[in-house]
C-alpha cells in the first residue's frame, strides 16, 4: 500500500520505517528541507536501537523515501499518517496548530478519497476538529476519512512495539477506513493480539487513559517506597509481593526518581487539563502529577541530608542523563532536575551518559562536566549519584569504583544494586524505598 507520513520526528520515522518493512511504500514528508536532505543521505536523525538496519533497508529496496514537498509525498497515498508535534500551549492544553495546519493543507491537494490518521498524541475531539478544517479546505464532492490511531511506542524499543504490538487502537465510523486500517496492521498482529475498532473520541481518550494509568502507577510506587523508608520495609519485596497478582502486573512497578520523557509528563497534564475544560475534577491525576514532581526531589535531598545541608564546593559524578536507557533523549528527565539542585547549593557536578551527552551539552553547556566514560566521571568526587539505569551500570567493577572516589559514598535513583552486597563491599549505600 503506499502510505505518507507527515512528520518525520520520532513517531513519524519509526512509523514510516516500520510500515515500510513490510511491504508498503512509504514516502516521509518534512518541512525541513536540511532533515530530508540528511534522511535522503541515509543518516537516521534520531537513536533508536534497530530502527537504524531497518531505515537503510527500506531506502535501499526504495520503500522508504523522503520529500519536503507535501504534494508529491501524499500523491497515490491512500493513507496518509499524521505525526506532528503537540505541545503543552501555555495552558497546559495540547497546542494542536500544527495538527490542524497539516490537515488544512492536505485538503486543499485532496481529489480522490484518502484516509488521514492522527497518529500524534492529541486531545479528545481532535478527529472532529481535523473533519472540520478539511471540510473548510477540501474541493467539494471530495471524500476522506479523519481516523484516530494513537501510538503506545516505547523509547528504546520502539521498533519491538510497532513490530509486535500488544494491541493496536484504530479510532473511525468509516467502514472504508476501517478496512485499510485493518489491511495495513494485518501483518503486525499475526500473533492473534487484537486490532481494536472504536469510535474515534475512545481511540482519543485510550491513549491519555494508557500513559496516565502508567504514570499513576510510577507515582503510586514511589509513594509506597518513601513510605518504606520510613517503617523500615523494602519497596522491592513490596514490588514483588503484589506484582505476583496478574490483577497488578509485575511491569511498570519500579519506584524511582519520577517519571520524565516527552510523554508522560505532557499526557498527564493534557488530560488533567481537558478533564478540567470538561469541568472534571480529575482528583488522582493531580496528586500523581503532584508526587512526580516532589519525586524528583528525594535523591537530591538524601544527598544534603548525608552532607548535614552543606554541599558548596562538593563534587558529584552522575551515571546517566537520559530519561531511561536505551534513548539519548533528556526531555523531562530528572537528571536534569538533579543537576540543577546540586549546583544551586553550590556543588560542581561531573556526568557521564552512554547517548545522552550531545543533548544535555547543547542545552547545559559547561555548566558541568563531562566524561569520557563510567570511570573516569568518578575522579575526586564526593558521590556518585545514579540517575539512568543504563545496562552497563549495574555490574560495576566496585574496585575501581571505589579507588577513583573521594569516599565510598552511592546514592541510587534506580535501586541498582543488592542491598547485601553494597554492605560487603563497605559503600554508604542510599537508593530508594529500600534500607540506608
Ligand atoms: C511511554 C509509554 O510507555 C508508551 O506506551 C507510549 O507510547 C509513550 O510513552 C508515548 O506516549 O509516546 P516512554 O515515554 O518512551 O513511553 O517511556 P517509558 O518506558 O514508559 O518510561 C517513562 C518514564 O517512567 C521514565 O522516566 C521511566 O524511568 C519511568 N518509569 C517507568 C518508572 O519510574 N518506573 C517504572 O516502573 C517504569
Amino acid at each position: 500500500m503506499r502510505i505518507a507520513v507527515v512528520g518525520t520526528g520520532y513517531v513519524g520515522l519509526v512509523t514510516g520505517t516500520c510500515l515500510a518493512e513490510t511491504g508498503n511504500e512509504v514516502v516521509c514528508v518534512d518541512i525541513n528541507e536540511k532533515k530530508v536532505e540528511m534522511m535522503k543521505a541515509g543518516k537516521l536523525p534520531i537513536y533508536e536501537p534497530g530502527l537504524e538496519q531497518l531505515f537503510h533497508r527500506n531506502i535501499a529496496q526504495d520503500r522508504l523515501k523522503f520529500t519536503s514537498n507535501l504534494a508529491e509525498g501524499i500523491q497515490d497515498a491512500k493513507i496518509i499518517f499524521l505525526a506532528l508535534p503537540t505541545p503543552p500551549g501555555g495552558d497546559g492544553a495540547a497546542d494542536l496548530s500544527y495538527v490542524l495546519g497539516a490537515a488544512g493543507d492536505i485538503a486543499k491537494l485532496l481529489t480522490d478519497y484518502k484516509v488521514i490518521v492522527t497518529k500524534s498524541t492529541v486531545p479528545v475531539g481532535t478527529a472532529d476538529k481535523v473533519t472540520a478544517v478539511m471540510q473548510q479546505h477540501a474541493a467539494p464532492g471530495i471524500e476522506y476519512a479523519v481516523v484516530s490511531n494513537p501510538e503506545f511506542l516505547r523509547e528504546g524499543v520502539a521498533v519491538e512495539d510497532f513490530m509486535k504490538p500488544d494491541r493496536v487502537v484504530v479510532g473511525t465510523t468509516d467502514e472504508r477506513a476501517r478496512k485499510l486500517m485493518a489491511e495495513l496492521y494485518g501483518p503486525y498482529v499475526r500473533q492473534g493480539n487484537p486490532v481494536i475498532f472504536m469510535d474515534e473520541r475512545s481511540s482519543e481518550l485510550t491513549k491519555y487513559a494508557a500513559n496516565s494509568f502508567l504514570a499513576t502507577k510510577i507515582s503510586f510506587m514511589n509513594e509506597i517506597a518513601n513510605l518504606c523508608e520510613l517503617v523500615g520495609a523494602d519497596v522491592d519485596m513490596v514490588r514483588r509481593g503484589i506484582g505476583a497478582d496478574d490483577r497488578i502486573g509485575k511491569r511498570f512497578l519500579f519506584a524511582g526518581i519520577g517519571y520524565g520523557g516527552s510523554c508522560f509528563p505532557k499526557d498527564v497534564q493534557a488530560l488533567a487539563k481537558s478533564a478540567e475544560e470538561n469541568r472534571y475534577d480529575f482528583k488522582i491525576l493531580n496528586s500523581v502529577m503532584e508526587v512526580n514532581e516532589i519525586q524528583k526531589t528525594v535523591l537530591t535531598e538524601k544527598v544534603k541530608k548525608y552532607f548535614k545541608g552543606d554541599l558548596a564546593g562538593k563534587h558529584f559524578a552522575l551515571w546517566g542523563l537520559a530519561f531511561k536507557p536505551e534513548t539519548d533523549d533528556i526531555r523531562e528527565a530528572p537528571a536534569l532536575y538533579i543537576i540543577d539542585a546540586l549546583i544551586e547549593a553550590g556543588a560542581t557536578v561531573s556526568a557521564f551518559d552512554p547517548e545522552g551527552m550531545a543533548n544535555v551539552k547543547a542545552m547545559l553547556g559547561d555548566k558541568i562536566t563531562y566524561a569520557e566514560n563510567q570511570y573516569d566521571v568518578l575522579k575526586d568526587a564526593d558521590a556518585l549519584l545514579i540517575v539512568t539505569e543504563w545496562s552497563l551500570f549495574r555490574t560495576p567493577d566496585f574496585d575501581k569504583v571505589e579507588s577513583l572516589l573521594k569516599a565510598k559514598v552511592i546514592f541510587d535513583g534506580r535501586n541498582l544494586y543488592d542491598l547485601d552486597k553494597m554492605v560487603d563491599c563497605g559503600f554508604y549505600y542510599n537508593s530508594i524505598g529500600r534500607k540506608e
